[in-house]
């Protein structure tokens, strides 16, 4: 884990001793379930689809449609699509300082992706896409650029129109969990956390 130099966070960090302290509550499955899409390769995500049926089931989320920020290969986006009807990939396949940027990858995933007829895949910033009007989702998935303030900003907005926000990496970036703990009391949601595979925020 690094420590974070971002203002934004330590504002956050800092602001927050003065207001009511948000709870995170421990997500444990009561069940896990392998989902019958899988991608190859390696994720840091890998881990984190077998919690999805169980997720959907606790908190009734509606399977018709999921959007996903920050798609890169696939992984997460394949395995929500075992489940949702139509899953919304939104990613500016340029990598990031997180998780290396890289000549432009749309083209690649595109390809990767093919045989799943419900994804579509959106080449844009979450800046841009946030801009539309894109209706709701039952669930949205969060893993762009682990900064505050892009946590936020994107999270903000996804857990506005969604049941359920995950958000990946609470574990391993204190960023995201701060980010987290911030759009939880903007909206006056819940936080639970899944600790395994670096962790899920789940705000619902
Ligand atoms: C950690 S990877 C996503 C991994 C993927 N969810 C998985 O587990 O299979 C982060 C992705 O977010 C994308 N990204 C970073 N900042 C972004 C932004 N501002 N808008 C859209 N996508 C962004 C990067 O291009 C990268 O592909």
């Amino acid at each position: 884990m690094r420590v974070s130099l971002e203002f934004a966070y330590w504002q956050s960090v800092l602001g927050g001793l003065a207001k009511p302290r948000i709870s995170v509550t421990p997500y444990i499955p009561d069940r896990r379930e392998t989902p019958p899409r899988r991608l190859g390769g390696f994720s840091a995500w890998d881990g984190i689809q077998d919690i999805l049926a169980d997720l959907i089931e606790r908190f009734h989320i509606q399977t018709d449609s999921c959007l996903e920020f920050g798609v890169e290969c696939g992984f997460s986006t394949v395995a929500l699509s075992s489940y949702f009807d139509s899953v919304v990939g939104v990613d500016t396949f340029r990598g990031d300082k997180h998780n290396g940027k890289r000549p432009e990858f749309f083209e690649e995933t595109l390809c990767q992706l093919s045989p799943y007829a419900n994804i579509k895949l959106v080449r844009s910033d979450y800046r841009e896409f946030i801009r539309g009007e894109h209706g709701s989702f039952g669930l949205i998935h969060v893993d762009i650029v682990h900064t505050f303030a892009d946590t936020f900003a994107c999270g903000l907005w996804s857990a506005r129109h969604s049941r359920c926000a995950i958000f990946h990496d609470t574990e391993s970036f204190p960023q995201v969990k701060q980010a987290v703990i911030e759009v939880a009391r903007a909206t006056g949601r819940r936080f639970y956390n899944f600790q395994e595979c670096y962790g899920l925020g789940i705000v619902v």
